[in-house]
């Protein structure tokens, strides 16, 4: 068999990536419609609702643009299984709790951390048809992270929130997916002619991710009421285990 060259290395990455992301946002359009209308089960405003409903439509444009750009690197975006939106939720908690878990998860953690992705990939890529997808996705996220503190904020100090500190580690490693501190390493995912491409490299990936966590998850939650401690420990364990290897 002939080696893949840098570039072609590169291309099927970069397709990878955006094929794993157009399915990512088939779900989140998915998540998002059925939140809207659990956030009306738990007395959240219409306006909280409607942020819901739009942000539903807007993954779902994302997901086109992902598609786009799956192509454009040479990948298929067939094959996949049909998107579903699985419950997250520990069953041990009450309705309206699983509610605010998912809400917790799928935007607080979630969303924050596609806007430091986003962000950090905004100032390294260059093309300018990328630089459009990026800045188009950027500007739709950073309203789904919002909708995500405006709920918590709401529920600022009470039991409903407070029970959800110890759920930050499974929402953390859930985020992080397996790969991100995985041992050992595959060099082609470290080449940083990779952002040209609309990816980062993983060991800025990685960094992103706990500047994320540090500068925005962690002090949010606690703003709202969740403790952050279990999170904080999640990452320091993280941290120790890729060191060691
Ligand atoms: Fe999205
Ligand atoms: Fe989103």
């Amino acid at each position: 068999m002939i080696p893949l060259g840098a570039g072609q290395s590169r291309r099927r990455l970069a397709a990878e990536a955006w094929r794993f992301r157009f399915q990512v946002e088939r779900e989140a359009h998915l998540r998002f419609g059925r939140l809207a209308g659990r956030l009306a089960g738990i007395g959240a405003s219409g306006a909280l609702q409607a942020l819901a409903l739009r942000a539903s439509e807007d993954e779902f444009r994302h997901a086109t643009r992902c598609a786009e750009r799956c192509l454009l690197e040479g990948g298929t975006t067939t094959g996949l299984v049909s998107p579903g939106a699985p419950e997250i939720a520990a069953s041990a908690l009450s309705p309206r709790q699983r509610v605010l878990y998912e809400v917790m998860a799928a935007c607080c953690v979630t969303e924050s951390g596609s806007m430091g992705v986003l962000s950090a990939l905004l100032g390294a890529a260059r093309g300018r048809g990328l630089r459009r997808v990026l800045r188009e996705l950027a500007a739709d996220e950073v309203g789904h992270a919002r909708l995500g503190w405006a709920v918590l904020a709401a529920e600022r100090g009470g039991e409903d929130v407070r029970v959800l500190g110890p759920f930050l580690p499974a929402m953390l490693a859930g985020n992080a997916g397996p790969g991100l501190y995985a041992p050992g390493t595959n060099p082609a995912e470290d080449d940083e002619a990779l952002l040209e491409h609309g990816v980062l490299p993983r060991a800025q990936r990685r960094a992103v991710f706990e500047d994320t966590l540090e500068a925005v998850v962690f002090p949010g939650l606690e703003a709202c009421g969740v403790s952050a401690v279990a999170g904080r420990a999640w990452l320091a364990n993280q941290r120790a285990a890729l060191a060691g290897t």
